[in-house]
Formats: structure tokens, sequence, C-alpha cells
């Protein structure tokens, strides 16, 4: 599981931009260092530990804002791109374990928006009742990670297991 994520940072300017004037190039790099190009090292370094026979699962958790066809209000333009370049890295390894890692499964996962520091000062946008405790998407993170068959690696996908588009 990777869990490490960045949307902001208050105390190094960090802050998800409501508009082109807003963009920083240093916030952009650390959105994708840390979100895109950190769980493709950790899956770097995993790689030989996983060539055994055994069932694996690579979930890296994404952010359905990351999804492009589901982007309908703009804004927060490191957050976003670098989620949906974790989503390519994501796809694009899945096709290569698929060929040389064949017992593992590799997806993208969507915690729902969840009670912790990432969100907490967007809280107050989210509908009463759709913020989830931590243990709630946990539990329904490992329940869709039990049920994964092969053939959803590569996939992007939601806390309740439902397909995200791209
Ligand atoms: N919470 C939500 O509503 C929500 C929604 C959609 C997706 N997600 C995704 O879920 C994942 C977990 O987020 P969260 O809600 O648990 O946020 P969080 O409470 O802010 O946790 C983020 C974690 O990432 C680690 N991290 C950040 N920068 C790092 C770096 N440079 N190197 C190593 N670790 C680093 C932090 O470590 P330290 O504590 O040591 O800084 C922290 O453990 C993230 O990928 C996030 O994008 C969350």
């Amino acid at each position: 599981m990777n869990c490490a994520g960045v949307l902001h940072d208050a105390a190094r300017g960090m802050r998800p931009e409501k508009r082109l004037a807003d963009l920083s190039a240093d916030a952009l790099a650390r959105a994708f260092a840390v979100n895109a190009i950190g769980p493709l090292l950790v899956a770097r370094h995993f790689e030989p530990l996983l060539a055994h026979g055994e069932r694996a699962v690579f979930a890296s958790l994404s952010a359905r804002v990351g999804s492009i066809e589901d982007n309908r209000l703009g804004g927060w333009y490191a957050y976003r791109a670098s989620k949906a370049a974790q989503n390519q890295y994501t796809r694009t390894l899945a096709i290569e374990w698929a060929r040389s890692r064949r017992n593992v499964i590799c997806v993208a996962l969507h915690p729902g928006t969840t009670d912790t520091d990432l969100s907490r000062p967007f809280q107050g946008n989210v509908p009463a009742g759709k913020l989830f405790e931590v243990d709630y998407a946990v539990t329904h993170l490992l329940q869709v990670i039990d049920r994964l068959q092969p053939a959803d690696s590569g996939q992007f996908l939601a806390w309740n297991g439902d397909r995200i588009p791209w």
C-alpha cells in the first residue's frame, strides 16, 4: 500500500490552486515528486521482492480528482495532475507486471473523502454524511483489495469497488 500523498503544506506555502495565478513551480514539482514519482520508485524497489508465485497486490492511494474525465470543477492543478500522472504510472506498471510479475495485481484506489489532515481544510465543502472516518475507508479499501482478480490489474477503483473513469 502506497499511502503517502500531499495536497497542501501551509508551512511551505503549498495550497491547492484556485486559479492559474496561484501556480508555483515548486509546489507543482513537490506534488509530482510525492504523489506520482514516489509510488513508482516504491514499485521499483519492491519489484525483486514480488518475484514469487503467490498472489500479491500493489495498491496506491490515488484520488478521484485525478480523473481527467471527471474534472468538472477545475482548480487544484498540482494535485489533480500529479494524481493523473500517478494513475498513468500505475496503468503502465500493471501492463509491465502482467508480463513479468503475473502474480501481482496493481491498482490505484480512491479512498473517498476521509477525515485526515489532508482533507481537513476542505471538509466544509463536504456534504453532510459524506466524510468517512479513517476506519470506514480502510475497511472498505481492504475489502476491495481482497476481492481483486488478475483482470482488475491496471484499474482505478473507488472505496466501494466501482471503476473510476480515467
Ligand atoms: N483524505 C482524503 O479525503 C483523501 C481523498 C482522496 C485521496 N486521498 C489520498 O490518500 C492518501 C493518504 O492521504 P491521507 O488522507 O492519509 O493524508 P495525510 O493524513 O496527510 O497523510 C499523508 C501521508 O503522506 C506522507 N507524506 C507526505 N509527504 C511525504 C514525503 N515527501 N515522503 C514520505 N511521506 C510523505 C505523510 O507523512 P508525514 O506524516 O510523515 O508527513 C503522511 O503519512 C494520499 O495519497 C491522498 O492523496 C486522500
